[in-house]
């Protein structure tokens, strides 16, 4: 049995990729560096920022916030954002809201939910139901709402920031799958640090973009996070999915594989990309419906919502 490296207490956990053993105590704090780390590196936050945390319920997000209160428990003003996409099959969206406000309220931070059927009529049952008049996946049109939402409401609450809980894994398969796919507007659209390039659009920070899946679900086990487990209803077959997969199965033969491919990517490929894409890129406009950011006359979130709320 091997033992802290810390302590020198007995492991709780052995991390073959470091060849380290850490207690409980001694992971949190480990992965609580790390993020600290990366942080620092792509100068993700400022002291007193207002930041809104995008809070799915989930472990990722759960982990984000909790590291963020111990790191910076006073420095730094976080205030959880949570949008309720109307799943109700499994209760999956009850659940997920209760978590997330729980979360909150344990760390004593505000906390804000977005409720799409209360606000905009619409919801993720409605548009399962409607997918076939929507030709997209429900995954991609899930994404857009919480994109659109996520830029809205937190500019509305002042925020300088927006927080998500992407990872690694998340990072290095949308990457993988922008790469195979050829979709050069979504690559150059990627990295821990997006800041805005205007003021109807909020700065997107990743401080989880150097933490694996694993590293998370020990933390929040260590940590003992309620987390939602339930897997959402609409993400069977997601592409997303399988590029996670696919991904995974890399990392198994040649451990350290996605951190590298990450790196290379931002140090030596986006740099020239963006260059290039510059040229050709249109300028952001603004959505004629709804004020929003869009590349086209009406926003992609607006669109979906005629769509759905058509013959009401
Ligand atoms: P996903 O899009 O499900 O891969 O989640 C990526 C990140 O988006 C999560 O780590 C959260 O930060 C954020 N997110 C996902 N779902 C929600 C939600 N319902 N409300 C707020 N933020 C969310
Ligand atoms: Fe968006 Fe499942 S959470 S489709
Ligand atoms: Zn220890
Ligand atoms: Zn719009």
């Amino acid at each position: 049995m091997t033992d802290c490296k810390k302590c020198g207490q007995p492991a709780a956990i052995y991390l073959t990729r470091y060849g380290l053993g850490f207690c409980s105590d001694h992971f949190l704090e480990f992965l609580r560096n790390k993020v600290k780390k990366s942080i620092h590196k792509y100068k993700l936050l400022n002291p007193y920022d207002r930041i809104a945390v995008a809070l799915s319920g989930g472990k990722d997000s759960a982990v984000l916030l909790h590291i963020l209160d111990s790191i910076y428990s006073e420095a730094l003003d976080l205030i959880g954002l949570h949008i309720n996409l109307g799943i109700e099959p499994s209760n999956y969206s009850k659940i997920s809201l209760n978590l997330a406000r729980e979360l909150c309220s344990d760390l004593g931070r505000e906390f804000y939910c977005v409720d799409l059927r209360k606000e905009y009529r619409i919801s993720m049952d409605l548009v399962e139901k409607k997918e076939k008049q929507l030709k997209r996946s429900l995954c991609g049109i899930c994404g857009t709402f919480k994109r659109y939402l996520l830029n809205k409401y937190s500019l509305e609450l002042d925020c300088e920031k927006i927080a998500t809980g992407h990872v690694l894994d998340d990072e290095v398969s949308v990457l993988l799958m922008n790469m195979i796919n050829g979709n050069v507007e979504q690559l150059v659209r990627t990295g821990p640090n997006l800041i805005a390039k205007n003021e109807i659009m909020i700065t997107r920070i990743k401080p989880l973009y150097e933490i694996s899946e694993l590293e998370t679900m020990i933390y929040a086990q260590f940590a003992n996070l309620k987390i939602q487990d339930v897997e959402c209803p609409y993400s069977k077959g997601a592409s997303s999915l399988k590029y996670k997969k696919l991904y995974l199965m890399f990392e198994n033969q040649l451990p350290g594989l996605g951190i590298t491919f990450l790196h290379n990517f931002h140090k030596k490929i986006l740099g020239p990309l963006q260059e290039y894409y510059q040229t050709t890129r249109e300028k952001v406009r603004i959505c004629a419906i709804c004020g929003g950011p869009t590349s086209e006359t009406v926003c992609a979130f607006c669109n979906i919502r005629k769509i759905l709320t058509r013959n009401e």
